[in-house]
């Protein structure tokens, strides 16, 4: 059970249907979830013991939902790929027109949607380039270290050296990703449209607040459970060699 002392990580690993609440109250439970709630709380002026409650609420009649720090890595992935990976890629090809559209449209009385689908772009670019190198490169070399680790086998042979080394780059591209979506946020007040929005512009800032939420997920699972675990099976098997 967690405490006022554990970290946002921690809680929202042991208990997914807490993530809700967290991003209710838009705290950063993913790349720089390895905080105290306590710590967390007061920096934002939140009182502990209301968090703790609101946390424990939504523990109760959570839908039972597939532990996933205890299926197999090859599993993990199967589960971010056809969850995430197809969302981005969808989501992508939608709202990039949307914001085109809207851009072109309301971008004169409206100059921040001009640069949030410069943003969006930019984001796009270098989502499909990481998503890429996750699927081709880092997700096939965690599963092989899988299997090495089944059948007693020695550590996978890579261009790479340790799987640290591909992790460290996708930790800074997550990062990178998620500062991108944080300055949209900025531009557009919390992605709120303005009085005058048309229903593109709607439901673009609609999309992109969905975006911002699956990605804060879909990192999590990579941040704080794939890849810690990898690295700890990659040392496994080189200390059982
Ligand atoms: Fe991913
Ligand atoms: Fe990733």
């Amino acid at each position: 059970m967690f405490t006022a002392t554990s970290t946002l990580r921690s809680i929202a690993l042991e208990e997914p249907a807490t993530i809700r609440v967290f991003e209710r109250y838009r705290l950063d439970y993913c790349c720089g979830g390895n905080r105290p709630l306590h710590e967390v709380c007061s920096e934002n002026g939140i009182a502990t013991e209301k968090l703790l409650a609101a946390l424990t609420a939504a523990t109760v009649n959570a839908p039972v939902t597939r532990d996933l720090s205890r299926v197999t890595l090859a599993e993990l992935i199967h589960r971010i790929v056809e969850t995430h990976h197809v969302y981005v890629r969808s989501e992508l090809i939608r709202l990039q027109p949307m914001a085109q559209r809207v851009a072109t449209k309301h971008g004169p009385v409206h100059p921040e949607v001009s640069l949030i689908e410069r943003d969006l772009l930019q984001l796009g670019d270098e989502l499909l380039f990481h998503l890429h190198k996750e699927e081709r490169i880092l997700f096939p070399y965690i599963e092989a270290l899988e299997r090495s680790c089944e059948t007693g086998g020695a550590v996978p042979g890579s261009q790479f050296g340790s799987v640290q080394s591909p992790i460290q780059a996708m930790l800074h591209e997550h990062e990178s990703a998620a500062a991108l979506l944080e300055e949209m946020r900025t531009r557009s007040d919390g992605f709120v449209p303005p009085p005058d929005a048309c229903p593109t512009y709607v439901g673009l800032y609609h999309g992109l607040k969905a975006f911002e939420r699956d990605l804060h997920r879909h990192v999590h699972l990579e941040n704080n459970l794939l890849f810690p675990r990898a690295i700890a099976l990659e040392k496994e098997i080189s200390v059982a060699q």
